[in-house]
Protein backbone atom coordinates (compact mmCIF):
# COMPACT_ATOMS: atom_id res chain seq x y z
CA UNK A 1 0.00 0.00 0.00
CA UNK A 2 1.42 3.36 -1.17
CA UNK A 3 0.59 6.21 2.17
CA UNK A 4 1.49 9.73 1.69
CA UNK A 5 2.75 10.91 4.90
CA UNK A 6 2.74 14.63 5.49
CA UNK A 7 4.98 16.24 7.70
CA UNK A 8 6.57 12.70 7.29
CA UNK A 9 10.39 14.88 8.05
CA UNK A 10 8.91 16.23 11.24
CA UNK A 11 9.54 14.66 15.02
CA UNK A 12 6.34 12.47 14.89
CA UNK A 13 6.15 11.98 10.91
CA UNK A 14 9.71 10.31 10.71
CA UNK A 15 9.22 7.89 13.42
CA UNK A 16 5.91 7.05 12.09
CA UNK A 17 7.57 6.83 8.52
CA UNK A 18 10.10 4.27 10.16
CA UNK A 19 6.94 2.08 11.43
CA UNK A 20 4.76 2.00 8.49
CA UNK A 21 8.21 1.30 6.35
CA UNK A 22 8.84 -1.83 9.03
CA UNK A 23 5.01 -2.91 8.77
CA UNK A 24 5.23 -3.04 5.07
CA UNK A 25 3.94 -0.12 3.80
CA UNK A 26 5.41 1.82 0.64
CA UNK A 27 5.94 5.87 2.14
CA UNK A 28 5.75 9.14 0.05
CA UNK A 29 6.72 12.05 1.92
CA UNK A 30 5.89 15.39 1.81
CA UNK A 31 7.36 18.21 3.76
CA UNK A 32 7.90 22.01 2.88
CA UNK A 33 11.04 21.39 5.39
CA UNK A 34 9.46 24.92 7.51
CA UNK A 35 10.25 22.89 11.20
CA UNK A 36 12.81 20.22 10.06
CA UNK A 37 15.37 19.22 8.47
CA UNK A 38 15.59 16.99 5.08
CA UNK A 39 18.77 14.74 6.47
CA UNK A 40 15.30 13.44 8.13
CA UNK A 41 15.32 11.37 5.14
CA UNK A 42 18.57 9.98 5.25
CA UNK A 43 18.03 8.48 8.62
CA UNK A 44 14.32 6.93 7.93
CA UNK A 45 16.29 5.09 5.13
CA UNK A 46 19.34 4.59 6.92
CA UNK A 47 17.37 3.00 9.79
CA UNK A 48 14.80 1.06 7.66
CA UNK A 49 17.24 -0.09 4.86
CA UNK A 50 13.90 1.37 2.35
CA UNK A 51 13.70 3.51 0.28
CA UNK A 52 11.55 6.99 0.46
CA UNK A 53 10.20 9.34 -2.03
CA UNK A 54 10.42 12.81 -1.39
CA UNK A 55 8.73 15.61 -2.29
CA UNK A 56 9.51 19.09 -0.90
CA UNK A 57 5.96 21.18 -1.21
CA UNK A 58 3.73 22.83 0.77
CA UNK A 59 0.35 21.03 1.25
CA UNK A 60 -1.55 24.17 1.37
CA UNK A 61 -1.17 24.72 -2.32
CA UNK A 62 -3.07 22.93 -4.45
CA UNK A 63 -1.60 22.61 -7.60
CA UNK A 64 1.37 20.78 -5.70
CA UNK A 65 -0.65 18.42 -3.70
CA UNK A 66 -2.83 17.62 -7.00
CA UNK A 67 0.58 17.05 -9.12
CA UNK A 68 1.55 14.37 -6.32
CA UNK A 69 -1.28 12.86 -6.26
CA UNK A 70 -1.46 12.19 -9.72
CA UNK A 71 2.32 10.68 -10.32
CA UNK A 72 1.41 7.75 -7.63
CA UNK A 73 -1.55 5.63 -6.92
CA UNK A 74 -2.01 6.53 -3.44
CA UNK A 75 -3.91 4.12 -0.79
CA UNK A 76 -3.88 6.37 2.32
CA UNK A 77 -3.29 10.04 3.41
CA UNK A 78 -1.26 10.43 7.35
CA UNK A 79 -1.29 14.07 7.65
CA UNK A 80 0.96 15.27 10.24
CA UNK A 81 1.61 18.51 8.49
CA UNK A 82 0.98 21.68 10.41
CA UNK A 83 2.33 24.41 12.30
CA UNK A 84 2.20 23.20 16.62
CA UNK A 85 3.40 26.16 18.97
CA UNK A 86 0.75 27.15 21.16
CA UNK A 87 2.06 30.24 22.33
CA UNK A 88 3.16 31.59 18.21
CA UNK A 89 -0.38 30.63 17.22
CA UNK A 90 -1.75 33.18 19.63
CA UNK A 91 0.60 35.40 18.06
CA UNK A 92 0.31 34.67 14.63
CA UNK A 93 -3.88 33.17 14.42
CA UNK A 94 -3.95 33.74 10.66
CA UNK A 95 -0.61 31.68 9.93
CA UNK A 96 -2.05 29.20 12.05
CA UNK A 97 -5.71 29.03 10.90
CA UNK A 98 -4.56 29.03 7.42
CA UNK A 99 -1.48 26.16 7.20
CA UNK A 100 -3.40 24.21 9.31
CA UNK A 101 -6.66 24.19 7.90
CA UNK A 102 -6.41 24.86 4.11
CA UNK A 103 -3.46 21.85 4.27
CA UNK A 104 -6.48 19.78 5.61
CA UNK A 105 -9.23 21.07 3.09
CA UNK A 106 -6.38 20.64 0.27
CA UNK A 107 -5.52 17.15 1.14
CA UNK A 108 -9.38 15.70 1.97
CA UNK A 109 -10.31 17.30 -1.47
CA UNK A 110 -7.55 15.61 -3.74
CA UNK A 111 -8.20 12.45 -1.58
CA UNK A 112 -11.96 12.92 -3.37
CA UNK A 113 -10.49 13.54 -6.83
CA UNK A 114 -8.51 10.53 -6.64
CA UNK A 115 -10.51 8.27 -5.31
CA UNK A 116 -7.91 7.86 -1.61
CA UNK A 117 -10.33 6.41 0.97
CA UNK A 118 -8.13 6.83 4.15
CA UNK A 119 -7.44 9.45 5.74
CA UNK A 120 -5.23 9.69 9.15
CA UNK A 121 -5.39 13.08 11.12
CA UNK A 122 -3.28 14.64 13.54
CA UNK A 123 -4.93 15.63 16.51
CA UNK A 124 -4.46 16.81 20.21
CA UNK A 125 -5.53 16.40 23.32
CA UNK A 126 -5.54 20.12 23.76
CA UNK A 127 -9.02 20.03 21.92
CA UNK A 128 -10.39 18.41 25.22
CA UNK A 129 -9.49 21.62 26.69
CA UNK A 130 -10.36 21.84 31.01
CA UNK A 131 -12.46 18.90 30.83
CA UNK A 132 -12.58 16.33 34.02
CA UNK A 133 -9.87 13.64 33.50
CA UNK A 134 -9.55 11.21 32.10
CA UNK A 135 -10.33 12.54 28.60
CA UNK A 136 -12.68 10.26 26.82
CA UNK A 137 -13.34 10.62 23.37
CA UNK A 138 -17.05 10.94 23.57
CA UNK A 139 -16.71 14.25 25.58
CA UNK A 140 -18.00 17.30 24.43
CA UNK A 141 -14.70 19.66 23.63
CA UNK A 142 -14.37 22.54 25.33
CA UNK A 143 -12.67 25.90 23.96
CA UNK A 144 -9.03 25.67 24.25
CA UNK A 145 -7.07 28.79 25.16
CA UNK A 146 -5.04 29.43 21.60
CA UNK A 147 -5.57 29.51 18.06
CA UNK A 148 -3.79 26.17 17.50
CA UNK A 149 -5.97 24.24 19.70
CA UNK A 150 -8.86 25.54 17.23
CA UNK A 151 -7.17 24.67 14.60
CA UNK A 152 -7.33 20.81 15.45
CA UNK A 153 -10.96 21.05 16.82
CA UNK A 154 -11.68 22.82 13.48
CA UNK A 155 -9.84 19.94 11.00
CA UNK A 156 -11.80 17.42 13.34
CA UNK A 157 -14.63 18.53 12.54
CA UNK A 158 -13.59 19.74 8.42
CA UNK A 159 -13.16 15.56 8.41
CA UNK A 160 -16.41 14.39 10.26
CA UNK A 161 -18.51 16.50 7.44
CA UNK A 162 -17.12 15.34 5.29
CA UNK A 163 -17.15 11.72 5.87
CA UNK A 164 -20.89 11.96 6.57
CA UNK A 165 -21.04 13.19 3.18
CA UNK A 166 -19.20 10.23 1.46
CA UNK A 167 -19.25 7.47 3.50
CA UNK A 168 -16.77 5.46 1.48
CA UNK A 169 -14.23 7.27 3.01
CA UNK A 170 -12.49 6.46 6.59
CA UNK A 171 -11.03 8.99 8.34
CA UNK A 172 -9.08 8.34 12.01
CA UNK A 173 -9.01 11.66 14.34
CA UNK A 174 -6.07 10.95 16.36
CA UNK A 175 -5.81 12.51 19.86
CA UNK A 176 -2.23 12.07 20.79
CA UNK A 177 -1.10 13.63 24.30
CA UNK A 178 2.48 14.51 25.42
CA UNK A 179 4.77 12.83 22.74
CA UNK A 180 7.89 12.66 24.08
CA UNK A 181 11.33 10.10 23.76
CA UNK A 182 13.44 8.96 20.47
CA UNK A 183 14.26 6.20 18.38
CA UNK A 184 16.52 4.04 20.53
CA UNK A 185 19.17 4.26 17.91
CA UNK A 186 19.38 8.01 18.54
CA UNK A 187 19.40 8.92 15.22
CA UNK A 188 15.96 10.60 15.34
CA UNK A 189 14.30 12.42 17.80
CA UNK A 190 12.88 16.63 18.78
CA UNK A 191 15.13 18.88 17.87
CA UNK A 192 12.77 22.10 18.40
CA UNK A 193 14.61 25.60 17.37
CA UNK A 194 15.20 28.03 20.21
CA UNK A 195 14.50 27.69 23.50
CA UNK A 196 11.76 24.53 23.69
CA UNK A 197 8.34 24.97 25.13
CA UNK A 198 7.79 21.81 26.19
CA UNK A 199 8.92 20.01 29.31
CA UNK A 200 11.02 17.22 27.96
CA UNK A 201 13.72 18.79 25.41
CA UNK A 202 13.55 21.21 28.15
CA UNK A 203 15.03 18.78 30.62
CA UNK A 204 17.44 17.53 28.35
CA UNK A 205 19.00 20.48 27.22
CA UNK A 206 19.35 21.32 31.07
CA UNK A 207 20.89 17.63 31.20
CA UNK A 208 23.29 19.13 28.63
CA UNK A 209 24.05 22.45 30.06
CA UNK A 210 22.53 24.33 27.19
CA UNK A 211 20.20 25.97 30.25
CA UNK A 212 20.64 26.25 33.55
CA UNK A 213 18.07 25.21 35.18
CA UNK A 214 14.00 24.25 34.57
CA UNK A 215 11.76 26.28 35.29
CA UNK A 216 8.29 24.10 36.92
CA UNK A 217 5.31 26.22 36.14
CA UNK A 218 3.41 26.49 39.58
CA UNK A 219 3.53 23.70 42.24
CA UNK A 220 0.01 24.62 43.79
CA UNK A 221 -2.47 22.53 40.92
CA UNK A 222 -4.73 19.81 43.15
CA UNK A 223 -2.67 16.94 41.89
CA UNK A 224 -0.30 14.77 43.82
CA UNK A 225 2.49 17.01 44.31
CA UNK A 226 0.73 20.25 43.25
CA UNK A 227 2.98 20.44 39.88
CA UNK A 228 0.92 19.82 36.49
CA UNK A 229 -0.12 16.02 35.27
CA UNK A 230 0.49 14.80 31.86
CA UNK A 231 0.17 11.64 29.96
CA UNK A 232 3.88 11.20 28.22
CA UNK A 233 3.58 8.41 25.82
CA UNK A 234 7.11 7.39 23.66
CA UNK A 235 6.96 8.25 20.23
CA UNK A 236 7.28 5.03 19.05
CA UNK A 237 4.07 3.74 20.80
CA UNK A 238 2.73 6.93 18.85
CA UNK A 239 4.12 5.71 15.94
CA UNK A 240 2.53 2.16 16.28
CA UNK A 241 -0.39 3.29 17.15
CA UNK A 242 -0.70 4.60 13.63
CA UNK A 243 0.17 1.98 11.82
CA UNK A 244 -2.54 0.21 14.12
CA UNK A 245 -5.35 3.28 13.63
CA UNK A 246 -4.35 2.43 9.26
CA UNK A 247 -4.69 -1.16 9.66
CA UNK A 248 -7.77 -1.03 11.26
CA UNK A 249 -9.69 2.19 9.29
CA UNK A 250 -13.61 1.72 9.11
CA UNK A 251 -15.88 3.64 7.22
CA UNK A 252 -16.66 7.51 8.88
CA UNK A 253 -14.36 9.44 10.88
CA UNK A 254 -13.82 8.30 14.35
CA UNK A 255 -11.70 9.62 17.25
CA UNK A 256 -9.04 7.56 19.47
CA UNK A 257 -6.92 9.03 22.27
CA UNK A 258 -3.34 7.91 21.82
CA UNK A 259 -1.91 8.04 25.29
CA UNK A 260 -0.99 5.50 27.89
CA UNK A 261 -3.65 6.46 30.07
CA UNK A 262 -1.67 7.33 33.16
CA UNK A 263 -0.39 11.08 34.56
CA UNK A 264 3.09 12.18 35.29
CA UNK A 265 3.44 15.08 37.36
CA UNK A 266 6.80 17.82 36.73
CA UNK A 267 8.48 16.30 39.21
CA UNK A 268 7.60 13.04 38.64
CA UNK A 269 9.08 13.39 35.25
CA UNK A 270 12.28 15.42 36.54
CA UNK A 271 12.77 12.72 39.33
CA UNK A 272 11.96 9.60 36.35
CA UNK A 273 15.09 11.07 33.80
CA UNK A 274 17.55 11.50 37.27
CA UNK A 275 17.30 8.01 37.89
CA UNK A 276 17.04 6.70 34.52
CA UNK A 277 20.16 8.70 33.44
CA UNK A 278 21.70 9.18 36.61
CA UNK A 279 22.20 13.22 35.98
CA UNK A 280 20.85 16.23 37.97
CA UNK A 281 18.28 18.52 36.85
CA UNK A 282 18.17 21.68 38.50
CA UNK A 283 14.73 23.33 38.90
CA UNK A 284 13.15 25.98 40.36
CA UNK A 285 9.27 26.48 41.08
CA UNK A 286 7.79 29.51 39.36
CA UNK A 287 4.39 30.65 38.81
CA UNK A 288 1.84 28.94 36.79
CA UNK A 289 2.19 29.37 32.77
CA UNK A 290 -1.13 31.07 31.25
CA UNK A 291 -3.21 28.31 29.33
CA UNK A 292 -1.66 25.51 31.62
CA UNK A 293 -4.41 22.91 33.06
CA UNK A 294 -4.04 20.85 35.73
CA UNK A 295 -4.52 17.53 34.51
CA UNK A 296 -4.65 15.53 31.53
CA UNK A 297 -4.60 12.11 30.85
CA UNK A 298 -6.01 9.51 28.42
CA UNK A 299 -8.94 7.05 28.67
CA UNK A 300 -7.11 4.84 26.31
CA UNK A 301 -9.81 2.07 26.25
CA UNK A 302 -10.96 2.35 22.76
CA UNK A 303 -8.06 2.11 20.98
CA UNK A 304 -7.20 -0.99 23.03
CA UNK A 305 -10.69 -2.76 22.00
CA UNK A 306 -10.80 -1.40 17.99
CA UNK A 307 -6.66 -1.18 17.03
CA UNK A 308 -5.91 -3.98 19.95
CA UNK A 309 -3.06 -1.41 20.29
CA UNK A 310 -1.48 0.08 23.65
CA UNK A 311 1.36 1.88 24.57
CA UNK A 312 4.18 0.04 26.09
CA UNK A 313 7.38 1.71 27.15
CA UNK A 314 7.64 3.34 30.10
CA UNK A 315 8.42 6.79 31.61
CA UNK A 316 12.12 5.65 31.98
CA UNK A 317 12.15 4.35 28.32
CA UNK A 318 11.18 7.27 27.46
CA UNK A 319 13.25 9.72 29.52
CA UNK A 320 16.15 7.25 28.37
CA UNK A 321 15.67 7.51 24.84
CA UNK A 322 14.82 11.25 24.91
CA UNK A 323 18.78 12.11 26.39
CA UNK A 324 20.05 9.62 24.41
CA UNK A 325 19.06 11.49 21.09
CA UNK A 326 19.68 15.02 22.74
CA UNK A 327 23.46 13.59 23.08
CA UNK A 328 23.90 12.80 19.57
CA UNK A 329 21.82 16.62 18.36
CA UNK A 330 25.16 17.89 17.21
CA UNK A 331 25.35 15.15 13.88
CA UNK A 332 21.89 15.58 13.23
P1 LIG B 1 6.91 18.90 13.63
O1 LIG B 1 6.93 20.39 13.50
O2 LIG B 1 8.16 18.22 14.03
O3 LIG B 1 6.40 18.26 12.26
C1 LIG B 1 5.49 18.90 11.43
C2 LIG B 1 6.06 18.88 10.03
O4 LIG B 1 5.14 19.50 9.12
C3 LIG B 1 7.38 19.63 9.90
O5 LIG B 1 8.33 18.78 9.28
C4 LIG B 1 7.05 20.84 9.02
O6 LIG B 1 8.15 21.21 8.20
C5 LIG B 1 5.87 20.30 8.22
N1 LIG B 1 4.91 21.30 7.71
C6 LIG B 1 4.23 22.24 8.40
N2 LIG B 1 3.41 22.91 7.58
C7 LIG B 1 3.55 22.36 6.34
C8 LIG B 1 2.95 22.60 5.09
N3 LIG B 1 2.03 23.57 4.91
N4 LIG B 1 3.33 21.85 4.03
C9 LIG B 1 4.26 20.88 4.17
N5 LIG B 1 4.86 20.61 5.34
C10 LIG B 1 4.51 21.35 6.41
O7 LIG B 1 5.72 18.52 14.63
P2 LIG B 1 5.33 17.14 15.29
O8 LIG B 1 5.53 17.26 16.75
O9 LIG B 1 5.94 16.03 14.55
O10 LIG B 1 3.76 17.16 15.04
C11 LIG B 1 3.15 16.51 13.95
C12 LIG B 1 1.65 16.76 14.00
O11 LIG B 1 1.14 16.27 15.24
C13 LIG B 1 1.27 18.24 13.93
O12 LIG B 1 0.10 18.36 13.16
C14 LIG B 1 1.00 18.59 15.38
O13 LIG B 1 0.09 19.65 15.49
C15 LIG B 1 0.42 17.29 15.90
N6 LIG B 1 0.57 17.13 17.35
C16 LIG B 1 1.81 17.24 17.91
C17 LIG B 1 1.94 17.08 19.30
C18 LIG B 1 3.28 17.24 19.97
O14 LIG B 1 3.32 17.43 21.18
N7 LIG B 1 4.40 17.13 19.26
C19 LIG B 1 0.82 16.79 20.08
C20 LIG B 1 -0.42 16.68 19.46
C21 LIG B 1 -0.54 16.84 18.09
C1 LIG C 1 3.95 19.72 30.19
C2 LIG C 1 3.93 20.09 31.66
C3 LIG C 1 3.82 22.46 32.04
C4 LIG C 1 7.76 23.37 30.33
C5 LIG C 1 1.65 21.00 24.75
C6 LIG C 1 0.56 21.57 23.90
C7 LIG C 1 -0.34 20.47 23.42
C8 LIG C 1 0.47 19.36 22.73
C9 LIG C 1 1.60 18.90 23.58
C10 LIG C 1 0.49 19.81 20.41
C11 LIG C 1 2.95 21.21 31.99
C12 LIG C 1 5.12 21.89 32.55
C13 LIG C 1 6.62 22.72 30.77
C14 LIG C 1 8.62 23.98 31.29
C15 LIG C 1 7.16 23.21 33.03
N1 LIG C 1 1.05 19.82 21.53
N2 LIG C 1 6.33 22.64 32.11
N3 LIG C 1 8.28 23.86 32.61
O1 LIG C 1 1.43 22.07 27.66
O2 LIG C 1 0.87 19.66 28.19
O3 LIG C 1 1.08 20.36 25.86
O4 LIG C 1 2.39 20.02 23.99
O5 LIG C 1 -0.61 19.45 20.15
O6 LIG C 1 -1.25 21.05 22.55
O7 LIG C 1 -0.17 22.50 24.66
O8 LIG C 1 3.10 20.19 27.22
O9 LIG C 1 5.49 19.85 27.55
O10 LIG C 1 4.61 22.22 27.36
O11 LIG C 1 4.10 20.88 29.39
O12 LIG C 1 6.90 23.14 34.25
O13 LIG C 1 9.64 24.60 30.94
O14 LIG C 1 5.23 20.61 32.01
O15 LIG C 1 3.33 23.46 32.88
O16 LIG C 1 2.43 20.93 33.27
P1 LIG C 1 1.55 20.66 27.34
P2 LIG C 1 4.40 20.82 27.82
Amino acid sequence: MNILVTGGTGYIGSHTCVALLEAGYNIIVADNLCNSRVEAIDKIQQITNEDVTFYQIDVIEEKSVETLFSKHKLDGVIHFAGLKAVGESVKIPISYYYNNIVSTMVLAKACQKFGVKRFVFSSSATVYGDNTVPFVETMDLLPTTNPYGETKAMSEKILTDIAKANPEFSVALLRYFNPVGAHANGLIGEAPNGIPNNLMPYVTQVAKGKLDKLRVFGNDYPTTDGTGVRDYIHVLDLAEGHVAALDNLKEGAHIYNLGTGKGTSVLELVKAFEDANGIEVPYEIVDRRPGDVASCYADVSKAKKEFGWTAKRDIIAMCRDAWRFEKNLKSY
